[in-house]
């Protein structure tokens, strides 16, 4: 159930700059967690929250959420996934902070990061690559943090497939076109797709893909593709969108493989596909069509005729 606006309006007003310690004070949920009872949250009381779980945007330090950068800028510990996410992100931590790049620890190390600066009063700003909520493994760290006590919160961050499409001047859903973006990645051995979550599976809807962690097998996504979409069907790699090195490889489905292999691209790259990505000829939507009356825009009421 969404947030109502007055307990939304409320969240805004009381939610306070970090002071000197880096702490943001919150109420307290009921006693079920929000998210496991599905209920929303009255607000009633006040709590600490001590690990943010950031998203740090696809790279550009300047597409981080101010926000977020507020709270790097204020937390004495930050534990950023170093493998995504550019040092110039976290070069605003303060002076002392502990700065760790988790790409070479495990789970549990990282959690017993949280719960050591938790237990001296130090705030953990946690910065995870685009948006927190996608491939950021935030899940299990969260699931920790519930056992052990210690609060949370996500401050959300600019995905990586938005800075694709930025840096390809494309709309994905185009009226008449594509209407869905569907998010996905394909199968390795340390990470296999749930049953039914197959690229040829998803690939019957016909909506736009964006498809993450599969550079690596450019050739069998666009071979798995093109019966299903058509040959021609446009199709792009955007290397390390929005990092000054970013690079873009356009085609089809029939070519994109062929153009990408010479690169040797190994990581940090986006495959878009669909029909959104060259269409021309597409309608417009209805939203600014001047026929078309809404809420906002009401039909003008005829004007008397002068007597
Ligand atoms: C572990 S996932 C993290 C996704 C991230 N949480 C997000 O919201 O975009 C890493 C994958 O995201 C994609 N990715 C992340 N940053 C990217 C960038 N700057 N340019 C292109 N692809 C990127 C790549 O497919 C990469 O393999």
């Amino acid at each position: 159930m969404p947030e109502q606006g007055a307990d939304r309006e409320r969240r805004r007003r009381f939610t306070k700059t970090p002071g000197s310690s880096g702490r943001r004070r919150f109420p307290i949920p009921c006693a079920a967690p929000a998210k496991q009872s599905g209920f929303v949250r009255p607000f009633p009381e006040w709590r600490v929250v001590t690990v943010h779980f950031i998203g740090a945007g696809p790279g550009d330090p300047e597409l981080i959420t101010v926000r977020g950068r507020r709270l790097i800028e204020a937390c004495r510990v930050v534990l950023y996934a170093g493998s995504l996410v550019p040092r110039e992100v976290i070069a605003c931590a303060p002076e002392g902070a502990r700065v760790l790049d988790t790409a070479p620890m495990t789970l549990d190390e990282i959690v017993d990061e949280m719960r050591a600066a938790h237990a001296a009063g130090k705030d953990v700003a946690r910065v995870h690559s685009g948006d927190p909520s996608l491939y950021g493994a935030i899940g299990e760290q969260m699931r920790r943090l519930d056992a052990l006590g210690i609060a949370y919160d996500v401050p959300p961050g600019v995905p990586a497939f938005a800075a694709a499409a930025a840096a390809l001047e494309r709309e994905l859903t185009l009226p008449g076109v594509s209407q869905t973006v569907i998010l996905t990645r394909t199968s390795t051995r340390s990470s296999p797709m749930p049953d039914g979550e197959e690229l040829a599976g998803l690939a019957r809807t016909g909506a736009t893909l964006a498809i993450h962690l599969s550079i690596r097998s450019i050739g069998a996504v666009c071979e798995t593709l093109a019966p299903l979409y058509g040959a021609d069907c446009p199709a792009a790699v955007v290397h390390r969108a929005s990092w000054p090195d970013e690079r873009i490889l356009t085609g089809t489905l029939a070519d994109l493989a062929k153009k990408v292999r010479p690169l040797r691209l190994r990581r940090t790259a986006l495959i878009l596909v669909g029909r959104v990505l060259a269409a021309e000829t597409f309608d417009e939507s209805a939203l600014y069509d001047a026929a078309h009356h809404h809420l906002l825009r009401p039909r003008k009421k005829k004007r008397q005729a002068a007597g």
